[in-house]
């Protein structure tokens, strides 16, 4: 690709939709700081670039944690968008509009290139949709069909109890939820029954998409380069042959997908179908389309420099140069490399240009991200502990490279990185120069010597380089090659030790010189580190009275006579202290490592009458540690209709289920006395994590809340929920 055709791409840039049923853990914010580098890259080569992003907002688990939050699915969605903003902002992440896929724009979109594909005329090769009856599990209770992650019971291998539906975590067995023995309805306790149901099928298997897959994904894209990573393109190679199938059987090559699930579903009914939806994963990429189209609706683009005639959403998507790059992690890869660019080309739509695969970030000791649920670092308390967002981005763009591969927080190495390379290497450049030009030169620029000037040639030839580096998103690399080149900065500066120049005579000319060849250079490093550092990027900015930077600036230099202005600190170093309060496990006060019923008795000490003296037994170390005490948070709390004592708690103990979606514990607890529904919601508790699930009137019981209570409860009544310290975590392990 030419220079000149680089400055005049458009390009659609994308990050996976999150799903509305959580907060965003440092997985996404990873995603999103590698896709923001390269857009802002992007947009400092003068390209045109929409960044946009939207909650994925449909289907069963979210309708299913709407209904126990006792909130409508779009007011539940509503609320999570609602707190998006503040770690968009905090990490500085530049997206131009975020939407939801629930938004009208998702709905027509869906619903349009779902009748394209179902409308294909013949000499195409006709329709590309077609309907099955199956036969699935059905919740009598809940009147609905139960996906298979909503179902449990005994593996018919090795007989553990308590499996989920697609396979046991025991023996490994892979099998179908009929196949369970006493298979339970997760939702309602239920004994699911079998049903028929005609299901919409995306036919994949149809030699056409087969043929235009193949090519897709192993061939070149329009710039003639392998379209896929090569170990993504792999991967995905593997699927046109052999594929496993839920039930252990293989077929060849692609299947056909079933994008279609009955009512009750929060989604997008299908058209000319009632009561019945698409999957989520059908409308979630749609998404992407709509967040663009809402945002050129909106006006966005208006003032479109590089293509003015496509305007119009429609028009912008149908452009031949329209780049289109979604970013997504590892998991994901079948629905962008398959379903998607199969929906969007057999609709008459363009495919994606690319599709960018990363890794799973993982935390200090190597533990995997949850795709639901973060752990280790919170990115809210990151940011409430008043760490710099600039120094996570320098540090994860230090760690990326092109490759799909997990790279890992280490909380040393972070410190080390962020205060030797990015603090002690680039920043300081500015202020070992700054104060003398302030002093005694009235912060003018001067005159750079033949001996400073090879210096400042190398780092400005570098230009092109950084340029690829970043286009590849070979991040890692561009950082230590900047690192590099600051070094032969600081060593220009040890060599001519400006602190003893000051003190020379008749040396001003050639401290003024290396002053200079400091800012300069110092300026370089800043264009070259901008995409990953936005706000100290404006700081310099500000600090040299210049325009905003853009990577043709890296060519030219400010030149003598120049002014800049006072330099104040860009940076502070990482506080070991910070490092530690992010990482904090809350110190458990002495009473935590009693036994839980010692620690029941050990809050009404100070009651006597209360407390219950009879002793129960002794026990050993061993016989406590085989309670799983954990940490829950109580997301909803509702009354038992038809009982005065119980409540119906749902508790997030922290675990996620086998797609990854947060999975909660339905826990009745005779508290109805003491506690009304609403003084519980968002409390933290403990609960018996470990204890068998009971069939109890109401349902399944799925654990034990801890509460006090006096020896003689009628006499003194009360009955007290135990809750941890602030800062105890849903999952956290009492002991
Ligand atoms: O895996 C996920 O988190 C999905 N919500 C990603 C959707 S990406 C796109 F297709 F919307
Ligand atoms: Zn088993």
């Amino acid at each position: 690709m030419t220079a000149n055709q680089m400055a005049s791409r458009q390009l659609f840039v994308t990050t996976a939709l999150p799903y509305a049923n959580g907060k965003f853990h440092i997985g996404h914010i990873m995603e999103y700081i590698q896709a923001d580098i390269w857009v802002r890259f992007q947009r400092m080569q003068g390209n045109e670039v929409n960044f946009v992003g939207a909650d994925d907002t449909h289907g069963a688990p979210i309708m299913i944690a709407a209904e126990k939050a006792g909130k409508t699915p779009q007011q539940f969605v509503a609320d999570i968008a609602a707190g998006r903003k503040q770690y968009l902002d905090g990490f500085h992440i530049s997206f131009d509009n975020w939407h939801s896929t629930d938004a009208p724009e998702n709905h027509e979109l869906a619903r349009q290139i779902y009748k394209d594909l179902r409308d294909l005329p013949a000499e195409k090769g006709g329709s590309l949709i077609e309907t099955k009856t199956i036969e699935q599990f059905f919740d009598p209770e809940k009147n609905m069909f139960l996906p298979d992650r909503y179902i449990k019971g005994e593996c018919p291998k090795c007989h553990t109890k308590d499996q989920y539906g697609d396979n046991c975590e025991n023996c490994g067995a892979v099998y179908a939820p009929t196949d369970l023995i006493n298979p339970f309805s997760t939702l309602s306790g239920a004994r699911p029954e079998l049903k028929n149901s005609e299901h919409f099928f995306f036919k994949l298997s149809d030699p056409r998409c087969v043929k235009y897959l193949e090519d897709w994904t192993q061939g070149v894209d329009e710039n003639g380069k392998p379209r896929l990573q090569p170990e993504v393109a792999n991967k995905v190679k593997e699927w046109f042959s052999v594929r496993t199938n839920p039930d252990g059987t293989t077929s060849e090559g692609l299947g056909d997908w079933d994008i279609s699930r009955d009512a009750p579903y929060f989604g997008i009914e299908i058209p000319d179908a009632p009561g019945k939806y698409f999957y989520v994963w059908l409308d979630a990429p749609v998404g992407y389309l709509a967040s663009l189209k809402n945002w050129f609706d909106k006006g966005g683009p208006k003032n479109r420099k590089i293509n003015p005639d496509t305007r119009s959403f429609d028009e912008y998507m149908a452009a031949a140069d329209t780049e289109q790059y979604h970013f997504i992690g590892k998991d994901i890869v079948t629905f962008h490399t398959l379903f998607w660019p199969a929906m969007l080309h057999f609709s008459g739509r363009k495919a994606p240009t690319n599709v960018f695969v990363h890794g799973f970030l993982t935390v200090n000791n190597g533990e995997k991200m949850s795709k639901s649920r973060g752990t280790g670092l919170d990115p809210l308390k990151y940011l409430s502990l008043g760490m710099n967002p600039e120094w996570l981005r320098y540090y994860l763009a230090a760690k990326l490279s092109a490759r799909n591969e997990d790279i890992d927080f280490n909380a040393d190495d972070f410190m080390a990185r962020v205060n030797s390379d990015l603090i002690g290497k680039f920043v300081n450049i500015a202020s070992r120069a700054a104060g003398f030009l302030a002093k005694k030169f009235d912060n003018k620029l001067g005159v750079i010597s033949e001996d400073g000037q090879p210096v400042i040639n190398l780092i400005s030839s570098q230009k092109d380089n950084m340029q690829l580096l970043y286009e590849n998103r070979d991040f890692g690399r561009a950082m230590r090659e900047t690192m590099l080149m600051a070094d032969v900065v600081n060593a220009y500066v040890d060599a001519n030790k400006p602190w003893e120049l000051t003190k020379k005579e008749g040396m001003e000319a050639r401290l003024h010189d290396v002053c200079t060849v400091c800012i300069e250079a110092f300026r370089l490093l800043t264009i070259y580190l901008k995409p990953v550092l936005p706000q100290l990027a404006a700081g310099v900015e500000q600090f040299l009275k210049t325009t905003p930077f853009t990577i043709q600036d890296a060519a030219a230099q400010l030149g003598a006579g120049h002014v800049i202005g006072d330099y104040v600190h860009l940076m502070q170093r990482v506080d070991v202290k910070q490092l530690d309060a992010l990482f904090e496990v809350p110190n458990m006060p002495e009473a935590s490592a009693l036994t839980a019923q010692a620690a029941i008795k050990s809050v009404a000490k100070n009651t006597p009458k209360a407390v219950d003296d009879a002793r129960s037994e002794i026990i050993t170390i061993d016989d406590f540690a085989k309670i799983d005490l954990r940490i829950a948070k109580i997301v909803n709390c509702e009354a038992v209709e038809g009982s005065t004592k119980l409540l119906r708690l749902t508790l997030d103990v922290g675990e996620v289920d086998d797609a990854g979606q947060p999975k909660t514990r339905n826990v009745f607890s005779g508290i109805a006395s003491s506690y009304a529904p609403v003084d519980l919601i968002g409390k933290h508790t403990v609960m018996v994590a470990n204890l068998a699930p009971r069939k109890m009137k109401f349902g399944m019981s799925e654990g034990m809340v801890l509460a006090a209570s006096a020896a003689d409860e009628k006499a003194q009544p009360g009955i007290y929920v135990l809750e941890p310290m602030a800062g105890a975590l849903p999952g956290m392990r009492v002991k």
